[in-house]
C-alpha cells in the first residue's frame, strides 16, 4: 500500500505540523497511553522511509516497551544498553547513521538502517522515557529532525506533567 505523505515546504514546518497535531491529541484525553498511541501512529504517518516508531517509558530503574508502531521489539532495556539506553544514560539525543557501524545498538527489525532516540525529560531533569524511531534506510535522520522531535518530547513532556 502506498502511504501519500503530506507534503511540507520544510522539515520544520512537517514538526511544527506533528507538534501542533501531539497538543491537540492531549486535549482529547488525559491518559498518556492513548495518547503515546497516537502520537507513534501520527509519526508512522507523517515521517517519511521509517519502519518502526514509538516509546520506552523509564519504570523501576529500566526502560520498557510502550505504545508503538512497527515489529514486535525487545520489551526490557536496561539504563546504559543499545542506543535506547545509551540515551536514558546520558540523557541526549542519539542520532545513528548505520547501526551496523554502532557498537550496542540492540536489532528489533532486520530492516533497520539508522536511528533516532530522544530522550523526554520531566521539570525536574527525571527521565520520563524515550522516544525511538527507526529507518530501513542509511543516515535517513538529521539535526533537522532532531530539532523537530526534541520539541516533540518536550510537549509530550509537559503533556506527562500535567496528568501525573
Ligand atoms: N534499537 C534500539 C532497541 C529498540 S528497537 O529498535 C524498537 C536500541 O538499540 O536501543
Amino acid at each position: 500500500m502506498d502511504i501519500e505523505y503530506r507534503s511540507f515546504e520544510t522539515k520544520q514546518a512537517l514538526y511544527e505540523f506533528i507538534c501542533n497535531q501531539i497538543k491537540l491529541m492531549a486535549e482529547e484525553t488525559a491518559d498518556i497511553t492513548a495518547i503515546l498511541a497516537n502520537v507513534s501512529s501520527l509519526f508512522m504517518l507523517e515521517l517519511q522511509d521509517i519502519n518502526w516508531a514509538g516509546f520506552y517509558l523509564y519504570k523501576n530503574g529500566k526502560l520498557i516497551l510502550g505504545p508503538f508502531q512497527g515489529k514486535p521489539a525487545v520489551a526490557e532495556i536496561a539504563i546504559g544498553s543499545g542506543v535506547c539506553g545509551t540515551a536514558a544514560e546520558t540523557l541526549k539525543t542519539q542520532l545513528v547513521e548505520d547501526v551496523h557501524s554502532c557498537c550496542n545498538h540492540i536489532t528489533c527489525d532486520m530492516a533497520t538502517s539508522s536511528e533516532i532516540v530522544v530522550p523526554i525529560l520531566l521539570s525536574e531533569g527525571d527521565l520520563f522515557g524515550v522516544i525511538d524511531i527507526d529507518s530501513p534506510i542509511l543516515s535517513r535522520f538529521d539535526t533537522e529532525d532532531q530539532t523537530g522531535l526534541e520539541r516533540a518530547a518536550e510537549i509530550i513532556s509537559n503533556i506527562a506533567e500535567k496528568i501525573e
